[in-house]
């Protein structure tokens, strides 16, 4: 599936993207507040959307994933994923853009599009996002998009708080 928002293209993740994909992750800012497994090479990307692309192997999730371009740009400028839940009527989103794009709008615009898409399958009422408290740049898009506050979790390694949304609200 290939979606298009005003400045932005979303194609479903493939296997072809990791290259692209693999000097976008490989920017250490990224992590500063995600705890994600950093992948070493271009063929240890491959073997992840390889995974991600066959997709979940229990009945009861779905898991999406696109991969963020700008409309001016050939390379991409990052992801956004969810795992929908219909059973529980819940979807879990994240997002990871590149530094090089942040402050400009894309992860909300692309993080709109995506709770769109996902209100339009109508098995899904909610959508949770998981920051960490000190993650202030993604707690201000969730919020821009309607967030509220639901709860506070504690990690491992951080103190995260779980945002949350209906679907019936416009994105
Ligand atoms: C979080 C992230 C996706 C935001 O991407 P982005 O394209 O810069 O986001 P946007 O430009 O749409 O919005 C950023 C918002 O954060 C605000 N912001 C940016 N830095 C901030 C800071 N240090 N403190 C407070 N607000 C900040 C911006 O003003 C903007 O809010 P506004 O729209 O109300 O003005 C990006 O920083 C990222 O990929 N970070 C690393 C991965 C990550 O943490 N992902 C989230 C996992 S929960």
């Amino acid at each position: 599936m290939i979606a298009h928002t005003s400045r932005l293209r979303l194609e479903t993740l493939s296997e072809a993207h990791a290259s692209a994909m693999f000097p976008v992750l490989s920017d250490e800012r990224l992590y500063a507040y995600i705890p994600d497994v950093r992948y070493v090479s271009v063929e240890a990307l491959q073997e992840r959307y390889r995974r991600l692309e066959r997709g979940s192997l229990s009945p009861e999730e779905l898991w999406w994933n696109f991969i963020v371009f700008r409309h001016d740009l050939p390379t991409p400028i990052g992801y956004v994923q969810a795992t929908l839940m219909p059973s529980l009527r819940l979807a879990e989103v994240a997002y990871v853009l590149s530094p090089l794009h942040w402050g400009r709008g894309y992860a909300t615009e692309a993080l709109s599009w995506l709770i769109s898409e996902i209100g339009r399958r109508g098995d899904i009422d909610r959508a949770q996002a998981q920051i960490d408290q000190r993650n202030f740049a993604s707690i201000a898009v969730v919020r821009r998009l309607g967030f509220m506050f639901s709860r506070t979790m504690v990690e491992e390694t951080s103190i995260d708080t779980l945002f949350e949304r209906g679907l019936n609200l416009p994105a």
